[in-house]
């Protein structure tokens, strides 16, 4: 099984940070996960919420926003004061970064509330042009925007992420197309996960902070887990005096038993 760090470290670090993504560096993991929205002057940043209020000292829509207005504000001191002064990165900036070591980059498209025209075609500029074509992994909650991407780039990974159960998500997943799915603990528990993983198709599921979970969820095949605590998960995963998983599965889970997320 493999893990990728959620948002850089952010269960250590403020999330989509450049600590959060130099802690992750630092990991023996496979990747790491990072979103990007875009500003008013077309500019590509790595932040989670369509908002900057929940995690900085600023208030409004990245949208409405040019690069350098953003980057006055302050991304860490939400999360502590050691961490005031962190500021919004750029996705080329957190792409250098991550060039120098051998990670997974998982570029999440947050175009699904607001569609940002022409985020596709510069992710894809970005990333052909850095020459990481081989080391991304691009997913979306717009599933659109990875058809978009699989037409201009059919090279390049792409994954569909589904907050939702679907019946028959690999006729989906064919349908967009995608190579694979990104989805919830919640649904990979289901029939319809276990289909998908069966045929072969990488089943990855957000966000995994417990290590029985991942235990589990390793034992029905989900290839790989995104968790805000990568260095934690990495070392249960590698400690092999740890039993196997050999509870049922339904009491690891029975906590997130109904719940979406
Ligand atoms: O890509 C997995 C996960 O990041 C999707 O949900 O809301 O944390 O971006 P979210
Ligand atoms: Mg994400």
């Amino acid at each position: 099984m493999d893990i990728y760090a959620h948002r850089g470290s952010s269960g250590t670090h403020p999330e989509n940070t450049f600590a959060a993504f130099k802690e992750a560096a630092r990991l023996p993991i496979f990747g790491v996960e990072f979103d990007v929205h875009m500003t008013r002057d077309g500019e590509l940043v790595i932040i989670h919420d369509e908002k900057i209020n929940r995690t900085s000292n600023g208030k409004g829509f990245v949208k409405d926003m040019t690069l350098n207005e953003l980057k006055k504000y302050d991304f860490g001191a939400w999360f502590s004061k050691e961490c005031k002064g962190e500021v919004i990165p750029t996705l080329f900036e957190v792409l250098e970064l991550f060039s120098e070591t051998s990670l997974q980059l998982n570029i999440e498209l947050k175009s699904d509330v607001f569609p940002y025209p022409g985020m596709a075609e510069k992710v894809l500029d970005l990333v052909g042009a850095m020459k990481l074509d081989s080391r991304v992994v691009i997913s979306s909650f717009n599933h659109e925007m990875i058809r978009t991407v699989k037409q201009l780039a059919p090279h390049i990974q792409t994954a569909a992420l589904f907050m939702e159960v679907l019946v028959d998500p690999l006729q989906y997943i064919r349908a967009i197309p995608t190579d694979a799915l990104h989805i919830t603990k919640h649904a990979a528990l289901r029939s319809s996960a276990k289909k998908v993983i069966e045929e072969g198709v990488p089943v990855q599921v957000f966000t995994v902070n417990k290590a029985s979970q991942m235990k589990a969820l390793k034992e029905i095949g989900v290839r790989a887990i995104f968790t805000d605590y990568p260095e934690k998960m990495s070392n249960h995963l590698n400690n092999t005096s740890i039993p196997k998983q050999s509870v049922p599965i339904i009491s690891v889970f029975k906590n997130i038993i109904g719940k979406n997320k």
